[in-house]
């Protein structure tokens, strides 16, 4: 069962100079209810552009975007959203206290959420670091806080827009094998935007590769059949998609120099 359609979707942006730039057109995905979809392109083919319509922060242009069936109006907490570069937690609170901030503004008593937001973090492997403050904290347990900040709001979507993106590798490794465990756990539908292939190759239950800019749209989708085993870097199973998928890449970010230059 598809949780969100994105049929003939396109995004077109009105420039403050009065010219119109087309970031997707006739952009078509079903995001499977409980997969990990993992969506791959060159910088500026309208990644973010889709995250964002489907978070709800942008309206379509002209085509038709669906969640469980009905048309997305706008931002809920059904979605959880983690932004590219995110810097955003609230430096005066406690890791635990940043984790219990949307639960607060939901209303949520006290005791539920201490215990939600001590839950979340312990997940995240946090424990033991609910006290501290940001500025106490490295920049992957920063990104921790984040993830778990989202997912103490339990939405039914993660949607995560390069969130390790400016993590060392070894954190990086860490945090894909937690996200992984997470999602496995709690039975999320994520949508995850990298441009980093084994970073995708890792995580995902499908790949897909879209076009370079403008009027981007998908240029083909790659399932990932592997076992835990096999998603390690030499398996040969591993370099078998990365190739494929390296291969529906290539020339795309050679057009998107080509266009830059
Ligand atoms: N608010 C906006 N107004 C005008 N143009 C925009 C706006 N947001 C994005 N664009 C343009 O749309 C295109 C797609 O942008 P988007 O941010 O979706 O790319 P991306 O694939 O996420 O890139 P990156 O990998 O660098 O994050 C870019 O050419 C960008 O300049
Ligand atoms: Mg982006």
């Amino acid at each position: 069962m598809s949780l969100v359609e994105l049929t003939q979707v396109s995004k077109v942006y009105r420039s403050l100079t009065g010219g119109d730039y087309v970031a997707v057109r006739d952009f078509s995905l079903d995001i499977r209810t409980g997969e990990f979809f993992c969506l791959l392109g060159t910088s500026g083919c309208g990644k973010t552009t889709v995250l964002n319509m489907v978070a709800g922060f942008e309206a379509v242009s002209s085509g038709n975007l669906r969640l469980g069936g009905k048309p997305i109006a706008g931002p809920a907490a059904d979605r959880g959203v983690v932004f590219q570069g995110d810097d955003s937690l609230y430096g005066w609170l406690s890791a635990q206290g940043n984790v219990e901030f949307g639960l607060r503004m939901r209303g949520i008593a006290r005791r539920e959420r201490e215990e939600k937001a001590r839950h979340y973090l312990e997940l995240v492997g946090l424990k033991g670091q609910e006290h501290k403050h940001p500025s106490e904290l490295s920049g992957g347990m920063k990104q921790r806080i984040q993830i778990a900040r989202v997912l103490a709001n339990e939405p039914q979507m993660l949607l995560m827009d390069e969130p390790f993106a400016a993590l060392d590798a070894h954190t990086r490794a860490d945090m894909q094998r937690e996200l992984k465990r997470i999602c496995a756990a709690t039975g999320k539908t994520v949508l995850f935007i990298t441009h980093d292939i084994d970073e995708a190759i890792i995580l995902a239950d499908r790949i897909g590769v879209m076009h370079a800019g403008p009027a981007s749209k998908l240029k083909g989708i790659v399932p990932v059949t592997l076992s835990d085993t096999e998603r390690e870097r030499t398996h040969d199973r591993f370099v078998e998609v990365y190739r494929q998928v390296h291969e529906m890449i290539r020339d795309e970010v050679a057009i998107s120099l080509q266009r830059a230059h």
